[in-house]
């Protein structure tokens, strides 16, 4: 990005700082010697790369392959330091507190690239603050179904909008100088047992879902590093999985970073070498240097692979310019005020408004008398999931406080204390009778297994534990409930039976069961976690300030049973294996495919106001791209943001093919009466499919119908074109 340049060329004037703090070897008298290439900011990073390369003895190649914590290792001799790593995704939280931002589902469900363009240059910013040259984050698994205990932190069920979030977010780590780490490849949809559980998928299902977001963000936007997954795929790990790693990732993605392990999650040691793996982390184990070395000895590893892994290391380093520049930029505040501006608009613009029955959103504050609050996430922030992710804002407002700052004077704001599974008393309930609306703060939260401290989230699920999660918690190391935690399904029915005006806002990386309190909730708010602005943005949207314009990345079934995969992930009886067999019938393509009715469709999402779309057309660019073209006009009286979404419908009627699947998606934003024509463009190589029996791309030829609208379930404006 352009307007980024500087910050990442202005710190090459501090050339040779960081190198003028690791000494050389030696600084023998006499003439000076000429000054080696890997020192010549102006040289390729290739060249510079190989240059270092050459002079790094196999010993010193064998400890660069290991981590220590959460740096690489440093080679003082040659003036090359350490690396630092921050987990990400949604904060650089290794330090301390830390700006933090919408979980990645909430990202997806602004259906805005920009925007996550905008959230990733913060977060390489914040990173740039505090001295870490790599990011571990985005996460691009995709949601497969709902008790996926890290959904909250990937961007929902579509391969390509997962692709197109994460691509425009890693172009915003990296123009600043940053390195960001697509994660965890691949084929992680659960947390049950993760070690241990393989999922095994045909390969048209692997290639067409799984690695397409991976594919569509190294395409798009080169992401410098990438961590493997702790599960086997299709019973090999992915740490030594040669299949994924050298033949895909390497060879056809034309992945030119550093693939690194996740945190433990390696298993054999010449599996991984000749795997694919360039970095253990956090410590160097199965990595170990004399393990390596032995065999490199007996010649079961190559030499060749171990340099691979090394020159990745220095190519990405070369390329940031991180030894040319002191990475820790101390004219960047830790608490910036451009991150939480970004952070704030980011909730904004996730929040979906699901269900709002009689117009009763958005509340006019200038109509109000006594508004009741409660539930269990009502009187203190929820920002994050749990686990590695989690990152401790300097500020965040709970709900309640969020509320009383914009309420005017006046209005009266009663907050129930939440005591778990008890429901309010008989004369609490009778002052619920009057408030102009009741709004239950219900879902996800892991309170008292939230630790202080950098470690903070990393509470549960450690290697090789077999852990389902507190029914109120949802985080890493283990899927989730899907029923609402104990007593919220009680406590809206109990409400709603005395307040008809009852709004439901949910926490949760996904869906949950509505069976038991649908009927009884007015309005339906999915709050996902909104980072430390997401109650800020929560009561904007309540009080009308804000427009809700995000859309569902996600199908939301009516039970669970209704969902494509249901049945075989893993659980407590069936540990050992996730059987991907709805193939691509996954998520909504698995819905539309069944005709099964879904509670909410994939895109679905409200807003205040209504718009109009029309005319959609389609050309053939120049540069091979679909140039799509629909107008849109918002008919309603309040200024909103619209979401166009674009599907191509299956031309190959072949067993197992999705009807339509989404290929591209736009964002705009319309006064009343505004209208524009907005133009989208696909890329060709988005609709190929793969054919399994001659094992190779087809690209789309012949006839091709795409339609458009709001949703995957409404798309009334049709063009077909020939390509
Ligand atoms: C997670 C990774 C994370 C790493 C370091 C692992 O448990 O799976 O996503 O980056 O820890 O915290």
């Amino acid at each position: 990005m352009s307007t980024m340049a500087p910050l990442v060329r202005l710190p090459i004037l501090f050339a040779w700082a960081a190198a003028a703090l690791a000494p050389l070897e030696s600084a023998a008298a006499g003439p000076a010697a000429p000054t080696p290439a890997y020192r010549d900011p102006s040289a390729p990073a290739e060249v510079r790369a190989e240059d270092l390369l050459s002079r790094l003895t196999l010993d010193e190649k064998l400890v660069m392959l290991g981590g220590t914590g959460f740096t690489t290792q440093p080679i003082s001799r040659l003036g090359l330091p350490a690396f630092i790593m921050s987990d990400g995704p949604v904060g650089a939280r290794n330090s301390g507190p830390t700006t933090a931002y919408p979980a990645g589902i909430a990202l997806a469900a602004s259906w805005d690239a920009p925007l996550a363009g905008r959230i990733g240059a913060a977060i390489g910013r914040d990173c740039r603050a505090r001295g870490v040259h790599i990011l571990l984050g985005p996460g691009i698994n995709l949601y497969r179904e709902p008790l996926s205990g890290r959904n909250f932190e990937y961007f929902g069920e579509d391969p390509l909008l997962s692709g197109k979030t994460a691509a425009a977010y890693i172009r915003g780590v990296q123009s600043r100088g940053v390195a960001a780490t697509v994660k965890h490849y691949a084929l992680n949809n659960q947390e049950f047992n993760r070690h241990e559980v393989s999922s095994d998928a045909d390969e048209r299902t692997i290639r067409e879902l799984y690695l397409r977001a991976f594919q569509i963000a190294i395409r798009d936007a080169g992401p410098k590093a990438a961590m493997c997954s702790y599960n086997p795929v299709n019973g090999v790990h992915a740490s030594q999985n040669r299949w994924l790693n050298v033949d895909v990732l390497k060879g056809e993605f034309g992945f030119t970073g550093l693939l690194m392990s996740d945190w433990e999650s390696c298993y054999d040691t010449a599996g991984m070498a000749n795997g694919g793996l360039d970095l253990e982390m956090p410590t160097a184990k199965l990595y170990e240097p004399a393990r390596v070395k032995a065999l490199v000895d007996s010649g079961a590893v190559p030499v060749g692979a171990i340099d691979d892994k090394v020159r990745r290391q220095l190519r990405i380093a070369f390329e940031m310019h991180w030894l040319d520049r002191v990475q820790e930029d101390r004219s960047i505040p830790k608490d910036d005020p451009s991150s939480a501006a970004a952070a704030l608009d980011a909730a904004r613009a996730g929040l979906v408004l699901l269900k709002n029955s009689g117009g009763l959103l958005p509340l006019d504050p200038a109509k109000l008398r006594r508004i009741v609050l409660l539930g269990p996430n009502a009187d203190h922030p929820v920002t994050g999931g749990g686990g590695s992710s989690w990152a401790q804002p300097f500020h965040a407002p709970s709900v309640a406080e969020a509320i009383r700052a914009l309420l005017p004077q006046g209005v009266e704001l009663a907050v129930i204390p939440w005591k778990a599974g008890a429901l309010p008393d008989a004369s609490a309930l009778q002052g619920m009778k009057g408030a102009d609306a009741a709004i239950l703060c219900v879902g996800f939260d892991f309170p008292g297994v939230r630790p202080a401290g950098p470690d903070a989230g990393r509470a549960w699920g450690g290697p090789g534990i077999l852990f389902v999660a507190p029914p109120e918690a949802e985080g890493e190391g283990g899927d989730r409930a899907y029923a609402l935690p104990p007593g919220c399904a009680e406590l809206i029915r109990t409400v709603a039976s005395v307040n008809p005006r009852t709004v439901v806002v949910l926490n949760a990386g996904g869906s949950v069961e509505t069976a038991p309190w649908i009927g009884g909730a007015a309005a339906l708010v999915h709050a996902f976690y909104g980072g430390q602005g997401g109650a800020t943005a929560l009561a904007e949207v309540l009080f009308g300030r804000i427009n809700p314009s995000g859309r569902l990345p996600f199908s939301w079934e009516r039970r669970l049973e209704d969902c494509p995969a249901y049945g075989h992930f893993p659980t407590r009886d069936h540990p050992r294996s996730n059987d991907y067999r709805e193939g691509l019938l996954m998520g909504y393509r698995g819905f539309d495919a069944k005709g099964v009715e879904p509670l909410f469709p994939f895109g679905f999402g409200l807003s205040y106001t209504r718009f109009e779309l029309s005319r959609l057309r389609a050309e053939k660019a120049a540069s091979g791209e679909i140039r799509l073209t629909v107008d849109v006009r918002n008919a309603g009286s309040r200024a909103g943001s619209e979401v166009v979404e674009v599907y191509a419908e299956s031309g190959r009627p072949e067993a197992g093919r999705p009807p339509r699947e989404l290929k591209a998606y736009g964002k705009i934003f319309l006064k009343p009466g505004q209208a524009e024509s907005m133009v989208l463009s696909l890329n060709p190589a988005d609709l190929a499919t793969w054919d399994a029996a001659g094992h190779t791309w087809v690209p789309a030829a012949g006839k091709l119908t795409l339609r458009a609208g709001e949703h995957s379930r409404d798309l009334p404006l049709r063009v077909d074109l020939t390509l």
